[in-house]
């Protein structure tokens, strides 16, 4: 039977603490859990022969969606996809070499966003990967979509490939700010309606990806990122309420505040260099937050492990939690670990 067909009084532990219910234990699922620390990802990956083959494939993309659900339970299933797909329908050529990073083609130094032939069309596979999950969930597994955020994703474009500071990116924000506005503008709108997509497909809530958030001064954080997050949470919950939003502004820092309050996202995850005591008692009362344990601590194991689980379940009394990463869990992860921290943080 579809989840869809089950009655609506379905406890889901991860969407009710993202609506601001906390749970005697907090519901947990890992940032990147679909990838290739999995024997059985590798697998399907293999046989279709790369990652964007498998990204564009429904019935794999889906069953990459479900497989971290069969192995581990997680509260949250998230989508098997990538947030360069949208520069991918914005009519840049997308790659991912076996051992390199992303590349993403021509870049938006060599040529200008008006000069690219968009085909959303591109995006369709992913709806239907988001159906698929949706059917075959368990009811009780809350099912994330997601997109990077704007800024995150300009990095990719105007770089072609991931940068160590995004300092081409950051240069060209202050010599052209209104050529890289209009960038920004172009995928923040996109990422509304990626977004909608993926939720009228059956995405419960939604994830923004900011991985290089905190490569930013301060002025350019409010334009760059407050601003463009604020206008996407703001279109997104007009068109479809009650759907929550996390915001994932990795680095932010001291910025953490101005982004919650400024953005207007429902939860906020938090990365692994923040204090998660510190981030509690500056964070407003009840916004829920997910992380922060380090995906380094996962990888090792043992008492690094132990106590930053501990560390982490301790640091929050009072607020609506969800236990995750502070960023995604690494290749080379064991599963004894992971089945580990399942362990610890369910008691
Ligand atoms: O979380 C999940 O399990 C869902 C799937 C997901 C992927 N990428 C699959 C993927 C999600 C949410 C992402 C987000 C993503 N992609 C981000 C934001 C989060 C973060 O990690 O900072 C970024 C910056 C990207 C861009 C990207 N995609 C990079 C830099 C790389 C190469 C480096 C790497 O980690 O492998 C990818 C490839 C990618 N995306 C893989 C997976 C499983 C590995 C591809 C492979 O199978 O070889």
């Amino acid at each position: 039977m579809g989840r869809r067909a089950l009655p609506d009084s379905v406890h889901k532990p991860l969407l009710a603490t993202l609506r601001g219910e906390r749970q005697d234990r907090p519901p947990v699922w890992l940032m990147r859990q679909a990838g290739r620390y999995l024997p059985e990802y590798r697998a399907l990956r293999a046989e279709k022969g790369g990652f964007l083959a498998l990204a564009t494939d429904p019935e794999a993309a889906a069953e990459v969606t479900l497989q971290p659900i069969r192995r581990f339970g997680f509260d949250g299933a998230i989508l098997f996809s990538d947030i360069l797909m949208v520069p991918w329908a914005m009519g840049q050529e997308l790659s991912f070499g076996a051992g390199e990073g992303p590349r993403l083609s021509p870049t938006l130094l060599t040529r200008k966003l008006a000069e690219l032939s968009p085909d959303v069309a591109r995006l369709a596979p992913i709806y239907a990967t988001v159906r698929r999950a949706a059917a075959s969930l368990p009811a009780a597994t809350t099912l994330l979509g997601f997109a990077g955020s704007p800024w995150t994703v300009a990095t990719y474009m105007v770089a072609g490939q991931g940068s160590k500071d995004q300092a081409e990116t950051r240069a060209f924000a202050y010599a052209d700010p209104v050529a890289f506005a209009a960038i920004v503008d172009a995928i923040a709108d996109l990422t509304v309606e990626y977004l909608a997509g993926q939720i009228a497909s059956g995405a419960e809530a939604a994830q923004l990806f900011d991985s290089w958030a905190g490569s930013l001064s301060p002025e350019q954080f409010e334009r760059w990122v407050i601003e463009p997050n604020a206008r996407i949470v703001a279109a997104l919950r007009a068109r479809c309420p009650g759907v929550p939003i996390i915001g994932f502004p990795k680095g932010a820092g001291d910025k953490l505040r101005a982004y919650a309050e400024g953005t207007g996202v429902d939860a906020l995850g938090l990365d692994e260099t923040l204090d998660p005591v510190l981030a509690d008692a500056m964070l407003p009362p009840g916004l829920p937050v997910q992380g922060n344990l380090d995906p380094l601590a996962l990888l090792t194991g043992g008492e690094a492990l132990t106590r930053g689980i501990a560390r982490v379940l301790a640091a929050f009394p009072e607020r609506p939690h969800i236990f995750n990463l502070g960023h995604g869990i690494g290749q080379h992860t064991p599963i004894a670990h992971v089945e580990a921290l399942l362990r610890q943080v369910r008691g």
